[in-house]
């Protein structure tokens, strides 16, 4: 059987998956797990995407003790990871003796990329896009009447000289408010694409919003008190020094830097599934944007205060969404932001970084003590069980 299933797309959801069963030789019993609908109807998911067979199911859990800009809030998360959930909620414990998290975020401003290929960067280039900046803002908001009247809309425009690829880049900035707004930017690119090029007599290549969004930032801090960390085993004082030569180490070294800041995206990449956000361009925006200066970074920084504490802080890119696309339409999204107390896009922003530096704090607390796996073993001594005696999931699994 091949792969080139002309019309696969038309057919009804059962019909598409006793086709992918044939093809791979699954029985009824075997294809059943990839044709389950939960609360996404089958209409829905071909709203979603195309060729839907089913749903995926994955754990949703809610972290607790997060106290953020003095206002206490349970975060949902969707994640299949034996102790995301607990790492999460024991780095928000040690932050609420001083207050919880602070979080601020930037006004939601994306930006979008439109590619003009020209010769050469002239003066006259220059001068023509700096004589038309107004007029290109402006015509790039026209038909955005509602965006606009929501307090957003195209801002600013730049644009900088790559002559390797013989093309002006031009970055224009948008405020998308509580969309994410990829729709919005990318529609703006390619209408304000025909202006450039009939400006500068030039040939466009692509328009596209990126995905590192400098302008869209989000940012959450964080004071541990030493005595927080102090144990049986360990003088707090101890723990907190410990911690920054964890996070110096990570400075330092890209492989650290790289599973340290995997661990940060261990708190984020749930909210923004839990929420239906999309947690790949939240990925690529941060990892690109944390190795800005040319090295690859921790995300997090960590240091000791003169009084012995731990100051953390984490600052993102984060173009996320409360309003519109998989937010609107995805029920379990929409009970999520429910939960959350309906967060504007700024303060979901927010929270996905106190989210994430929680996160780190807890697996960083771990490392720098008595080490990840007696913690994070004894979670996942349950999945273990379950794995070598092949017995069937049941409500005792609960960790
Ligand atoms: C595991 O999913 C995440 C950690 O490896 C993160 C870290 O090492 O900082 C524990």
């Amino acid at each position: 059987m091949k792969s080139r299933l002309p019309g696969f797309y038309e057919l009804p959801h059962s019909e598409r998956l006793g086709v992918a069963s044939r093809f791979a030789g699954l029985s009824e019993s075997e294809a059943s797990p990839l044709g389950q609908f939960g609360v996404l109807s089958p209409e829905l998911t071909d709203v979603f995407i195309e060729n839907a067979v089913g749903t995926f199911s994955l754990p949703l859990g809610v972290a607790t003790n997060f106290l953020i800009n003095e206002k206490d809030i349970l975060i949902p998360m969707a994640v299949e990871e034996t102790s995301v959930l607990a790492a999460a909620s024991h780095g928000a414990k040690l932050a609420r003796a001083a207050g919880g998290f602070t979080c601020t975020a930037t006004d939601p401003v994306m930006t979008g990329q439109i590619q003009l290929f020209v010769d050469e960067y002239t003066a006259e280039d220059r001068a023509i896009l700096e004589a038309n900046r107004e007029k290109l803002i402006a015509y790039a908001n026209r038909g955005h009447d509602s965006l606009i009247a929501r307090g957003g809309g195209a801002r600013d425009i730049e644009w900088r000289w790559i002559p390797e690829i013989k093309s002006i880049i031009v970055h224009l900035h948008i405020d998308t408010r509580d969309a994410m707004g990829a729709n919005i930017v990318n529609t703006m690119c390619e209408k304000l694409a025909s202006m450039l090029a009939g400006l500068l007599c030039c040939q466009t290549g692509l328009r596209i919003l990126t995905n590192l969004n400098e302008r869209r930032l989000a940012k959450a801090e964080c004071l541990i008190l030493k005595e927080e960390f102090d144990s049986r085993e360990y003088r707090g004082v101890d723990v907190v020094e410990r911690i920054v030569k964890a996070w110096e180490f990570a400075w330092f070294d890209v492989y650290r830097a790289t599973t340290n800041n995997k661990g940060i995206m261990n708190g984020i990449d749930p909210v923004l599934i839990a929420t239906g956000n999309d947690w790949r361009a939240i990925e690529a925006g941060a990892h690109a944007w944390t190795c800005r200066d040319g090295t690859y970074r921790p995300m997090a920084k960590w240091s000791q205060d003169g009084n012995g504490n731990l100051a953390g802080s984490l600052e993102l890119p984060m173009a996320v969404g409360t309003v519109g696309g998989v937010t609107k339409l995805h029920p379990t999204a929409k009970a999520a932001l429910r939960l959350m107390g309906l967060p504007d896009a700024r303060q979901l922003a927010g929270i996905c970084c106190a989210v994430g530096l929680a996160q780190n704090l807890s697996a960083l607390r771990a490392l720098a003590s008595e080490g990840i796996q007696r913690g994070h073993m004894g979670l996942h001594k349950k999945n273990l069980e379950l794995m070598a005696t092949d017995r069937p999931l049941t409500g005792a699994t609960r960790i």
